[in-house]
């Protein structure tokens, strides 16, 4: 979210890493992407799910395709319910080790699906 940006780049900064890559699964209202900014301020590449309207995303992914992040692999599946435009991101899809899925799901639970 727009709002903890610093905290974003603190925890970049303290980890000492390079940000090449940030992701959102989704937007909405009370979530207000710091995408942009973070590209402003690091020079990374943005993505979101290709259902975003967005206008701060670098790449747009597409339901099965794979992004390759130094060394890593994270296939985008389209996950709507929350918000139409929600994807989830497995990481190592051919042995998946985790999903990345944000509030679309939760345990024991979803995000709401009236945004
Ligand atoms: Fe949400």
């Amino acid at each position: 979210m727009k709002e903890h940006l610093r905290e974003y780049l603190g925890i970049v900064e303290r980890l000492g890493l390079r940000l090449v890559h940030a992701i959102d699964i989704h937007t909405h209202a009370d979530h207000i992407t710091a995408l942009g900014d973070l590209r402003d301020a690091t020079h990374c590449c943005t993505a979101m799910g290709e259902r975003s309207k967005a206008e701060c995303i670098s790449r747009s992914v597409s339901e099965g395709e794979t992004l390759h992040v130094d060394g890593f692999q994270l296939r985008a599946i389209y996950t709507p319910g929350h918000t139409d435009e929600s994807f989830s991101f497995v990481l190592s899809p051919n042995a998946p080790e985790a999903v990345f899925t944000g509030d679309v799901l939760l345990i024991g639970g979803t995000g709401r699906t009236d945004f």
